[in-house]
């Protein structure tokens, strides 16, 4: 098969870390609500995906995994990576993918803010500051520095299973209005304490993680949105939603890119 000078490059080998892709082809993660519903893998996860490992992508990544059991889903059949019995389904799907011919990171991902209410415990989520979901929405609690710590541990402890489970590296979840995002982002974050701030100190999460993550052989990723868009006030391009649905809605979907 030709293909155009212009994405030769697409279909050469590149080393990401230490692991090499056999091209720069990637599936995204896309929650496909495939696993069942305690988050453990199923043939079908398995089957969707590496479907697309041997369609020839050098990366699969599957769908944001939950670390936690009590503040765990943005949706139902999520994929849990929260306790050690979802390492031999992971390691089955990790194998699966590796056997098309694809590397495969697991993403990790605290909701935050945007758990589903009816998925919490006690109905109501948890974020870096109590910012309402938009306008009459649900207004989150305020996470307690020791709540904080639980969460660093609970990503140690589910990258840990990622390599138990032979992925070749875990991708935190730092975009699209996540917890992580909502440590980044000064309209989510007006913490007083050394996770709130300027910004190097709302980094301050993301950088704890760092090291706790990171392990030779395995690499950490950390997919992050490009822009913040919405400023401390709540201001999206220079309009004012003080409260209002679009700004939230933007700040939703897109407003931490
Ligand atoms: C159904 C669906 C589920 C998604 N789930 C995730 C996810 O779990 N994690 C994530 O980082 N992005 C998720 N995304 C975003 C995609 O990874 C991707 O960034 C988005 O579809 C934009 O792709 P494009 O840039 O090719 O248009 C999801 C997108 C869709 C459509």
């Amino acid at each position: 098969m030709t293909t155009p000078d212009a994405f030769e490059s697409l279909f050469q080998p590149v080393l990401v870390g230490r692991v090499w892709l056999k091209n720069r082809l990637v599936v995204p993660p896309m929650g496909t609500q495939f696993a069942d519903p305690s988050g453990a893998v199923t043939d079908r996860l398995i089957a969707y995906l590496v479907e697309r490992a041997r369609g020839g992508f050098g990366l699969v990544i599957p769908g944001y995994a939950f670390i936690e059991e009590s503040m765990r889903r943005g949706m139902a059949n999520q994929i849990g990576a929260h306790n050690d019995h979802m390492i031999p389904g992971l390691n089955r799907l990790a194998e699966a993918l590796q056997a098309g011919g694809a590397k495969t990171f697991l993403q990790l991902c605290h909701t935050g803010r945007q758990a589903d209410p009816a998925m919490v415990e006690g109905g109501q989520p948890v974020a870096p500051s109590p910012v309402p979901m938009g306008k009459d929405g649900v207004v989150p609690r305020e996470l307690t520095l020791a709540e904080i710590e639980d969460i660093i541990e609970a990503f140690g402890q589910a990258a840990r299973r990622a390599r138990d489970a032979g992925f070749d590296g875990v991708e935190l979840h730092g975009a699209h209005g996540y917890l992580l995002c909502q440590f980044m982002s000064e309209y989510t974050n007006r913490r007083a304490d050394k996770y709130g701030g300027s910004f190097h100190e709302r980094m301050t999460l993301p950088l704890v993680l760092h090291p706790l993550l990171r392990h030779e052989e395995h690499l950490l990723l950390l997919r992050r949105s490009g822009s913040p868009l919405v400023s401390s006030a709540g201001h999206w391009r220079g309009r004012a939603f003080p409260g209002g649905r679009k700004e939230e809605l933007h700040h939703r979907y897109r407003g931490c890119r």
